[in-house]
């Protein structure tokens, strides 16, 4: 890592340069159904397409137990995490739980 690069991640938070896309680009042709991992600066987020064609994005955590939303799933309108299959409604830029623990 050069000096301007680590000048560059200790002064931005995060290192530009790391494969994570941002939030906008992935957004732009996000087909329906299809939740992945983007960056908004220095925040890690989930951009997901619901069932109904609404963009969302919110943080990359789950409010269970910090599990990656973008593991999870799209189911209609919700969001599933892939840890513990909570279904998350997306409220803002979080998600809250409307179900936890659906056995599949
Ligand atoms: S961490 Fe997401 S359901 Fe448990």
């Amino acid at each position: 890592m050069g000096a301007l690069h680590h000048q560059l991640v200790h002064e931005l938070g995060y290192d530009p340069d790391d494969g994570v896309p941002s939030a906008e680009d992935v957004a732009r042709d996000l087909p329906v159904g299809a939740v992945v991992r983007a960056r908004e600066g220095a925040v890690l987020v989930a951009v997901a397409r619901l069932g109904s064609g609404r963009l969302v994005i919110v943080e990359d955590e789950c409010p269970h137990d910090g599990g990656r939303i973008s593991d999870g799933f799209v189911e209609g309108e919700r969001l599933v995490c892939a840890r513990h299959n909570w279904e998350l409604e997306v409220v803002g830029r979080r998600c809250e739980r409307v179900r936890s623990c659906k056995l599949r």
